[in-house]
């Protein structure tokens, strides 16, 4: 049985992480702690666990061995580092960290530590991207040439626990990064994921089109992010990160290779489609995919906790996502230096 802390009882947290340890049978919710004490204690009352007045309270119970790091972005690497310090295992949300050194800074602790650290990239359990994965490795359309892939939706003004265009999502201090991170990542990485393939090099633009604080300028971080990506693979695509795509949410990426096309969660029915170089088409028809309106088992808790019980390798380990955030940080300097860049990975 894993003994589970939690930091961080916003959203994420009650949606996911909290209902997903509560249903595992080898994992024990023990102890909560959230920035704001009430949200804390209603948790901790609901779940019955411990309600700790701060992180380091926490961290500093010997009964807790694993902890969910559920707060705003920039407070990722503090407190992730501060638990495998404190000897836990760490299932930390995406974005990793806010900065390259941080993600290395948090890889080098966990290795000092010998503890786990895993990373809440929750798309490569997907069961579609698990499939697609399959698939491509089959060979079913060949060696992907080019490729288009997509998340957008509204904006996390409406799902944040405290709605709102004060939102920290909005916050540059406290999100250090806008669409691009939150929901760039997940298709960056995604990518990367299906493909067995690295990003190699970008070109992307990150833009403020449309969202504003409640001060009624525009927010600090981008609401819009294309990037061209080119892959170890030979592959080149985009991949469109939106906080503007009011009305319906957009998952979908589709892969053109030598020998047919897969389209993978571009069809409400369907939710794999291969066709073949002839015109063949064949239906995959799985689990929808979780948004932000319909919320599905993320698979992420069970396979930290099964990870940590079992000592085995997990596809959510740090040391492979963060070359996932090294394209998104490329990313980010190519925006600012108006140029394609490396990716060092
Ligand atoms: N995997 C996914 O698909 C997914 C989806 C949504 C959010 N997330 C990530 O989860 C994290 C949390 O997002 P959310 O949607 O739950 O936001 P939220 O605004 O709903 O909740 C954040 C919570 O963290 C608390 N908090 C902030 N900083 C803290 C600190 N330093 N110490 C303790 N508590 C602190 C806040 O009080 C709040 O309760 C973000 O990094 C976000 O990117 C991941």
């Amino acid at each position: 049985m894993l003994n589970i802390g939690v930091l961080g009882c916003g959203k994420i947290a009650q949606v996911r992480h909290i209902p997903e340890y509560a249903a595992n049978q080898g994992a024990k919710l023990t102890g909560f702690f959230d920035m704001d004490a009430q949200r804390t204690g209603e948790i901790a009352a609901k779940y019955n666990g411990k309600a700790y007045s701060s992180a380091q309270e926490l961290l500093a119970d010997p009964d807790i061995e694993g902890v969910s790091v559920c707060v705003a972005n920039h407070a990722h690497a503090e407190l992730a580092i501060a638990a495998l310090q404190a000897g836990k295992h760490v299932l930390c949300e995406k974005p990793m960290a806010v900065t390259l050194a941080e993600c290395e800074a948090m890889l080098a602790e966990a290795d000092k530590a010998g503890k786990r650290l895993l990373i809440g990239q929750n798309q490569r359990l997907a069961k579609a991207h698990v499939k697609a994965k399959e698939l491509l490795e089959a060979g079913e359309i060949g060696k992907v040439v080019t490729f288009r892939t997509t998340f957008g939706h509204g904006g996390p003004e409406t799902w944040s626990i405290t709605p709102g265009n004060n939102t920290w999502f909005f916050d540059k201090k406290r999100a250090a990064m806008g669409a691009m991170a939150d929901l760039g990542i997940h298709k960056t990485d995604m990518l990367r994921y299906i493909l067995g393939q690295d990003i190699v090099r970008t070109t992307a633009r990150l833009l403020t089109l449309d969202k504003r604080g409640a001060d009624g300028q525009f927010i600090g971080v981008d609401d819009n992010a294309i990037c061209i990506y080119e892959t170890s693979g030979g592959a080149f695509g985009t991949m469109t990160a939106s906080w503007t795509h009011y009305g319906m949410e957009d998952n979908s990426t589709i892969l053109y290779g030598t020998q047919g096309i897969m389209r993978i969660y571009d069809d409400p029915v369907h939710t794999i489609t291969v066709i073949s170089q002839k015109g063949e088409v064949t239906h995959y028809d799985l689990e929808k995919i979780q948004t932000n309106d319909d919320q599905t088992a993320s698979g992420v808790i069970d396979e930290f906790v099964e990870a940590v019980s079992q000592n085995r390798p997990s596809v959510l380990d740090a040391g492979d996502v963060i070359r996932s955030m090294k394209a998104v940080f490329a990313s980010i300097r190519s925006s600012e230096e108006g140029r394609p860049v490396e990716v060092e990975l």
